[in-house]
């Protein structure tokens, strides 16, 4: 099959690949390229007749869905022996944060701004992954995320392109190790490219409308990062961008992707995007779709079969010249050559998963530890001294639900191994203080009031009403959006209640997107967001609620006052006339007949303030952490030269703690306009109680570009403000000159 053995192919570098795709290519017929283009879904750990046929046929380049080991290796054995030309198969499958251990939700692996821990989870993800077949994740998902209400982003890395391009490295790496053809590597996907975050109204494939220069320097930030650093595949968007859906987008697909990026690696559809360009009223139907989307770049498509049926019929049409055909089949098996599929495709069944042992059970603790983001805590009440209760009342469908923790895209993730708060309290509660539990609701969303009386009586002969509520992992991930954030169903009433008892209440949400808690923030005296943390929520969030550990995540997304104040996000343009906080006049304050301009006219609402109920960044510590001092090395800068900034950071608290350090600017004149905080750099320091330290950051005037209305990628010189704090909203600020 191939001009050179099995054994030498391991050793091929890629002068060698290309030569033996080329051997390879030219012995293909049209229909076996056709083939490599199609990607099917597989038959839930069965063969079935179909799919052997057209694996033989060399019709299928790529299964997903597929992930028992013996029917993986079975597919792919047909492949390679009773194909004409026995090319192995892509295995694809959505290892989004966890295959077997599940690993908190990605926008949760956002909130540690831990590149290391992002790195360490998906390295895991792809030793288990790897040792089921699968050799493909279509993961990381980076679509910038501004709206709460969009289910999706729950899988996003957030709002922000410098931590979301940051932490999307990690991710690349972790998955793809240092070579994709190490046995445990498996090849990454950037997902959704791209826009698909800002779907109108919040509503999961809806239309998107993003100008160019918002896009150049929001949106596509992140992908362009991990383009160049080496992430195997693309996938394109379900959503129409500008008119254009990405699955037919020339301009997206072949202009930025290709001509100005040069990136080299495969892109596949979306799940039936093909197709569904005719649903978008872009193709008239699957023949026409099938050349629109090969035409503007789709390379696989993704379980439907336009290019299978009409493929053919376009190249006879001159739609699609055999030129367009081997550049894809070209991408699609260097790929599998530097999988190192040529050499060997079989997974051995002894290849060690280590699914779920100490070693990624100690890693996936370690992360939703760092990733809980600690919202309020009056009076200190965290952390709990066992020593100061006697009894515990915990309430809440969320406290002994393993599978509700695992959050969305946890389709291989076992239940019976997650391990439960309400298990992992009655551990700590051993010989120390008694617990008491009432479920209060069945389910995140049920409104009526059955469970309460019983959860109040459970409350009344408490110390502390430990809660845990949120959403269910049904209520955010694909397609499940949300007109309302608040607590679903009753839950709001259910807090009331319970603060009615007059028992100081701890509230632990768990949810797949930032909630709006404003009618209940007052009820409750601390809040530790724990996002869906996934197998280990029970261990970690018990080391934090007792002080084992204490709270260093961030939040990588805003928190809104209230839903109407979508989309809401800390790097806003400053607008001519921007909110001021002493203009803020309350609703229920304005007199009759107030005279139409007497109360200021700024960006602001009458019956909201217009500030974020927890900004970018934030999340507090058992220990306090006091900024000061920020410097600069030098005032002035050269274009082309640097700036280091300092601050000292010191922990005024009674706890060791972690810390995220964040550096912001602001350009204060562009040839666009500039948002008015930007992150680009932060830092994860630890500093046991009454320590300080000075943290540095050095900041490149490369590093302040932006796509002007030009669309020229360049830093302007001129005024830049600069702050260093530990969330978004810090004052400590120093300003510095860059001159041409
Ligand atoms: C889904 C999602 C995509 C996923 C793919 C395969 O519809 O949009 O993120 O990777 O199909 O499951």
């Amino acid at each position: 099959m191939l001009s050179k053995s099995c054994q030498q192919v391991h050793e091929l570098n890629f002068s060698d690949v290309e030569s033996e795709v080329l051997t390879l290519l030219s012995r293909m017929t049209i229909e076996e390229k056709i083939g490599q283009m199609s990607q099917l879904s597989g038959d839930g750990c069965i063969v079935s007749k179909n799919l052997r046929k057209a694996i033989i046929a060399g019709h299928v380049g790529s299964i997903l869905n597929e992930v028992d080991l013996d029917t993986i290796n079975e597919l792919q054995r047909i492949a390679i022996q009773e194909s004409r030309l026995g090319i192995p198969l892509l295995i694809g499958r959505d290892v989004i944060h966890g295959f077997n251990t599940i690993f908190p939700i990605p926008l949760a692996q956002a909130a540690t701004w831990s590149p290391k821990i992002v790195e360490r989870c998906a390295k895991i993800a792809a030793i288990e992954s790897s040792s089921s077949g699968i050799n493909w994740t279509f993961a990381p998902m980076i679509d910038i995320a501004r709206d709460p209400r969009w289910g999706r982003i729950a899988e996003s890395l957030g709002e922000d392109p410098y931590l979301c391009k940051t932490l999307a490295n990690s991710m690349v790496k972790g998955f793809q190790g240092d070579s994709l053809s190490d046995t445990n590597s498996i090849a990454a996907c950037a997902k959704h490219f791209a826009g698909y975050g800002a779907s109108e109204g919040g509503k999961d494939y809806n239309t998107t409308n993003i100008p160019e220069n918002e896009l150049r320097n929001v949106y596509l930030p992140p992908f362009k990062a991990i383009a160049e650093s080496g992430v195997a595949t693309f996938m394109a968007s379900f959503s129409d961008l500008n008119g254009v859906p990405v699955t037919g987008n020339n301009w997206l697909l072949t202009t930025v992707l290709r001509d100005e990026w040069n990136y080299s690696g495969p892109v596949v559809s979306d799940w039936e995007a093909v197709p569904q360009l005719v649903i978008h009223g872009f193709a008239f139907d699957d023949y026409d779709a099938a050349g629109k989307a090969c035409t503007a770049g789709i390379d696989m498509e993704m379980a439907s079969d336009c290019y299978l049926k009409h493929m053919k019929h376009l190249m006879n049409n001159n739609v699609i010249s055999l030129d367009k055909i081997d550049s894809v089949v070209k991408r699609i098996l260097t790929l599998k050559f530097n999988l190192g599929l040529f050499e060997s495709a079989i997974t051995s069944p002894n290849q060690p998963s280590n699914s779920l042992n100490t070693d990624h059970l100690s890693i996936a603790k370690e992360a939703v530890i760092k990733s809980c983001v600690l919202l309020k805590n009056d009076n200190q009440i965290l952390p709990i001294a066992k020593s100061a209760i006697n009894t515990l009342a915990v309430i809440g469908p969320l406290a002994d639900d393993g599978y509700e923790q695992m959050g969305t895209w946890a389709f291989d993730g076992k239940e019976n191994q997650s391990h439960t708060c309400l298990n992992a309290l009655k551990e700590v509660a051993k010989n120390a203080f008694n617990i008491n539990y009432a479920v209060g609701m069945e389910t995140t969303r049920c409104n009526h009031h059955d469970g309460f009386a019983e959860a109040i009586d459970t409350a009344i002969n408490a110390d502390i009403a430990l809660m845990f509520l949120g959403e269910e992992a049904i209520l955010s991930g694909e397609a499940h959006c949300r007109s309302s954030i608040d607590l679903p169903g009753a839950q709001e009433q259910l807090i009331n209640v319970i603060h009615a008892t007059g028992t100081p209440i701890i509230l632990v949400i768990m949810a797949g997107r930032p909630i709006t808690l404003e009618k209940i923030i007052s009820k409750v005296d601390a809040i530790l967001f724990a996002w869906h943390p996934g197998t280990m929520a029970g261990p970690a969030i018990t080391d934090l609620l007792f002080g084992v550990e204490s709270p260093s995540g961030k939040l990588p997304v805003t928190f809104p006052r209230t839903v109407g104040q979508i989309p809401l996000y800390y790097a806003q343009k400053n607008s001519g006339r921007p909110p001021i906080d002493e203009k803020y006049i309350n609703i229920d304050n304005i007199k009759m007949r107030a005279p139409q301009t007497s109360f200021g006219m700024t960006s602001t609402y009458l019956d909201t303030h217009f500030s974020p109920l927890f900004p970018f960044g934030f999340g507090l510590s058992y220990s306090q952490f006091c900024y000061t001092k920020i410097k600069l090395n030098n005032k002035v800068i050269p274009m082309g030269g640097a700036v280091e900034v300092s601050a000292t950071i010191n922990n005024v608290g009674n706890y060791n703690a972690e810390e995220v350090v964040q550096l912001y600017i602001r350009d204060i004149v562009g040839n666009v306009t500039r948002p008015i905080k930007e992150l680009k750099g932060f830092q994860r320091i630890t500093l046991g109680k009454g320590e300080s330290m000075v943290v540095t950051f050095k900041l490149h005037t490369d590093e302040l570009a932006f796509y002007n209305q030009q669309m020229e990628y360049k830093p302007e010189a001129g005024l830049f403000h600069v702050w260093i704090g530990g969330d978004s909203s810090t004052t400590l600020k120093t300003e510095f000159e860059v001159t041409d």
